[in-house]
C-alpha cells in the first residue's frame, strides 16, 4: 500500500471562489484523492484558506468587518460550500492558525541560522494622510509598462507585469484615495535566493522529468531569468509576526511575514492542525526522518502558482537544511475562461461556486469541469458545452444505461438479481472490452490526465448501452428466460462497476448507485479480472436503482442562464 499526500493550492479567503478556481486545483485534486483511496492507498488530502496579505485586509474593509472576524466567517463559508461539492479534504485548515505561526517563524529562524536572511532598507510607498505604508495592493496607479491607470502595486491586471509599488506613476492610496504619497525607507527581511539558486536548480533537475510540460516550462523560465533575493516581510498588521529568540524582532514590531512566505508553509501547518484534532501523526507525512521518505507528494494548482511552488517554497525548504518532504508530482492547470474573457472575482464575472449549486447538483459541475479541464491550454466555459456534457454523457449514456437495466429488471425479474443461464460469447467479448477500457482509465487516472480519464470513463459507460443493444434482453425474454437472466445479471453487475469507477468524478450519483447494489462506500477500484468483477452481485439480492440520476438541461434553461449570467456578448 502506497502513501499519497495531496495538496491543492490554498484558496484566498477574499470571497467565494469561481468555477475556474475549482477546476484548476481543488476539484482535480479531489478526483485524484478519491481514486487513490479507492485503490486502497493511504491518502491524505489537505487544503486550507490563505488568509493573510492585502487581499484579506482589503476584502474585510470592503465588507466593513474586522479582518479576523471576516476570515473566520469566510473560512466557514468556503468549507461548507466545498462539502456540498463533495471535496473530500481530510483537513481544511486556516493559514492564520497557530501551527502556521509556529512553523513560519521556525522556517525564518532556520533560514537565518543558515545565513540566508538579511535585513535590508527598502524604499516603500507611504501615505501621509493614512499614516502608514501601502504595500502591494494598498496602492494603485498608472502602470509604467502599459499606461493602464488602475494598476495594482503588485501587478498590472492589464498587461500582467509584476510590479513594485514604487514603480507606479501617479500612485494613490486604496484606503483613502489620497495622492499625498511619498517614498520612505523601511527595513525588511530578505531571503537570499541568489545563494540558493544552484541548489534549487539541482532539485528541479532531479524532479522535473516527471512534471507536465506546463510545470517544467514555468520552473525553468524562472530559473533561467535568474533568481533574485526576495522580501519576505511587509508593513502590515494582519499576518504572522516577525520574531527573534521568542520575542518580537526589534524594528519589526509593526511588520508581518509576506503572505506568499507563509501560505505554502500552511500545507504543513494544516496537517499539524489535522493531527492536533485527530491524534494522527503529521510527521510521517512531512518529515523524511520520520517516515515521509516513503510518501508520494502530489500538488495541484493553477499556472500562476507554479513559480511559487517550484522556486520560492523550495527555497524555504531547501534553505532550512532540514529533512522536509518535498513535492514529487506537480500538476498545473491553465485557465478556465468565461467565454472570451477571464472569470473575475473583483468584477463578479462568471459563475461562482455558490450560484452554480443553486442551479444544478454538484456532480454535473464536477463532470463538466473535469471533462473540460484546462490541461493542454486555456479553455472557455460556455453554457452550450456544459449542456452537452451533462445531457450527452451523464444523462444519455451513464444515467440511461443504469435506468434502463434497473427498470427492465424490475418489470421482468421482480427487481432482484436473476439466477440461471451461463455467460456466452457476447459476455466474453464484453469482459474483454471492459478490461481494455478499465486499463486505459486506470492508467489515465494514475497519470492525472483528467480529460483523458473522463474520455476513458465515458468509453467504458458506452459499452453498457452497446451490450444491451446487442444482447437485447427484451427480445430474449420472450423465448429464453435463462438467456435474458444472464444479460440482465451481467448488465446489473456492470452498472455496479460503473458506480465504483465513476465515484471520483460524480461522487453523489455514484454513492446512490453503489447503495442500490450493496457495494461498499467509499468504493474499491475494480481489478482487471473483469470476469470476477462482473459476477460480484449475489443472485436473488434486491436492486432498486435511483429514478433519475442526472437531470437533463433544457434549451430554455440555457437561454435563461445565458441571459442572467452574461457571457457570449461580453467576450
Ligand atoms: O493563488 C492563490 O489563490 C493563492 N491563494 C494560492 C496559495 S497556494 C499555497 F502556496 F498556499
Ligand atoms: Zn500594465
Amino acid at each position: 500500500m502506497a502513501r499519497i499526500l495531496i495538496t491543492s493550492a490554498l484558496p484566498y479567503i477574499n470571497g467565494i471562489k469561481h468555477l475556474g478556481n475549482l477546476a484548476g486545483s481543488m476539484l482535480p485534486a479531489d478526483v485524484f484523492a478519491r481514486f487513490q483511496r479507492s485503490r486502497g492507498n493511504e491518502t491524505l488530502y489537505i487544503c486550507a484558506t490563505d488568509e493573510h496579505g492585502t487581499p484579506a485586509e482589503l476584502a474585510a474593509a470592503a465588507a466593513g468587518q474586522d479582518v479576523a472576524a471576516y476570515c473566520a466567517e469566510q473560512h466557514d463559508l468556503q468549507k461548507a460550500l466545498a462539502a456540498r461539492y463533495g471535496l473530500s479534504w481530510d483537513w481544511f485548515g486556516r493559514s492564520s492558525n497557530a501551527p502556521n505561526h509556529r512553523l513560519t517563524q521556525h522556517f525564518a529562524e532556520a533560514l537565518e541560522k543558515n545565513g540566508l536572511i538579511e535585513e535590508r532598507t527598502d524604499k516603500m510607498v507611504y501615505s501621509i494622510d493614512d499614516r502608514r505604508f501601502l504595500p502591494d495592493r494598498y496602492v494603485e496607479g498608472t502602470c509604467p509598462h502599459c499606461g493602464f491607470e488602475k494598476a495594482r502595486g503588485d501587478q498590472c491586471d492589464n498587461c500582467g507585469n509584476l510590479l513594485d509599488p514604487v514603480d507606479l506613476k501617479d500612485p494613490y492610496s486604496v484606503i483613502s484615495g489620497s495622492r499625498n504619497i511619498e517614498v520612505r525607507d523601511t527595513r525588511h527581511l530578505y531571503l537570499l535566493q541568489t545563494k540558493l539558486a544552484d541548489k534549487i536548480r539541482a532539485w528541479v533537475d532531479s524532479k522535473s522529468a516527471g512534471w507536465p510540460a506546463l510545470t517544467r516550462g514555468i520552473a525553468y523560465k524562472h530559473l533561467d531569468e535568474g533568481l533574485i533575493d526576495r522580501g519576505i516581510t511587509r508593513d502590515l498588521e494582519w499576518g504572522i509576526p516577525v520574531v527573534k529568540d521568542g520575542a518580537p524582532r526589534p524594528g519589526f514590531e509593526t511588520k508581518v511575514f509576506y503572505v506568499w512566505f507563509d501560505a505554502p508553509i500552511e500545507y504543513i501547518g494544516a496537517t499539524v492542525e489535522w493531527s492536533e484534532a485527530t491524534g494522527a501523526d503529521w510527521k510521517r507525512w512531512w518529515r523524511n526522518d520520520e517516515g515521509a521518505e516513503d510518501v508520494e507528494y502530489v500538488q495541484f494548482m493553477g499556472k500562476d502558482n507554479v513559480a511559487f511552488h517550484t522556486v520560492s517554497f523550495p527555497a524555504t525548504i531547501i534553505g532550512s537544511g532540514e529533512p522536509w518532504k518535498q513535492v514529487e508530482r506537480l500538476k498545473a492547470f491553465n485557465w478556465l475562461n468565461w467565454y472570451g474573457g477571464k472569470f473575475s472575482t473583483s468584477s463578479k464575472r462568471g459563475v461562482f461556486m455558490d450560484a452554480a449549486l443553486d442551479l444544478l447538483p454538484a456532480d454535473l459541475w464536477r463532470w463538466y469541469l473535469s471533462a473540460n479541464a484546462p490541461e493542454g491550454s486555456d479553455t472557455a466555459f460556455t453554457w452550450e458545452q456544459f449542456q452537452s456534457a451533462v445531457n450527452k454523457d451523464l444523462a444519455d449514456v451513464l444515467g440511461n444505461f443504469i435506468n434502463r437495466i434497473g427498470k427492465f429488471n424490475e418489470s421482468k425479474f421482480e427487481g432482484v438479481v436473476p439466477t440461471g443461464g451461463e455467460p456466452g460469447p457476447l459476455e466474453a467479448k464484453l469482459c474483454a472490452d471492459v478490461a481494455a477500457r478499465l486499463e486505459d482509465l486506470t492508467a489515465q487516472m494514475d497519470a492525472i490526465e483528467v480529460r483523458k480519464a473522463t474520455q476513458a470513463l465515458r468509453a467504458l459507460w458506452v459499452l453498457g448501452n452497446e451490450y444491451l443493444q446487442e444482447a437485447a434482453p427484451w427480445t430474449a425474454i420472450k423465448t429464453d428466460r435463462d438467456r435474458a437472466a444472464v444479460v440482465v445479471r451481467t448488465a446489473l453487475n456492470l452498472a455496479a462497476l460503473y458506480g465504483r469507477v465513476s465515484a471520483p468524478f460524480v461522487p453523489f450519483a455514484a454513492e446512490g448507485i453503489c447503495a442500490a447494489f450493496g457495494e461498499p462506500w467509499p468504493p474499491q477500484w475494480p481489478s482487471l479480472n473483469v470476469t470476477a468483477e462482473l459476477s460480484r452481485l449475489e443472485p436473488g439480492r434486491p436492486v432498486r436503482v435511483p429514478d433519475v440520476l442526472f437531470p437533463k438541461i433544457t434549451d430554455d434553461q440555457i437561454a435563461e442562464w445565458t441571459e442572467r449570467f452574461g457571457g457570449a456578448d461580453e467576450g
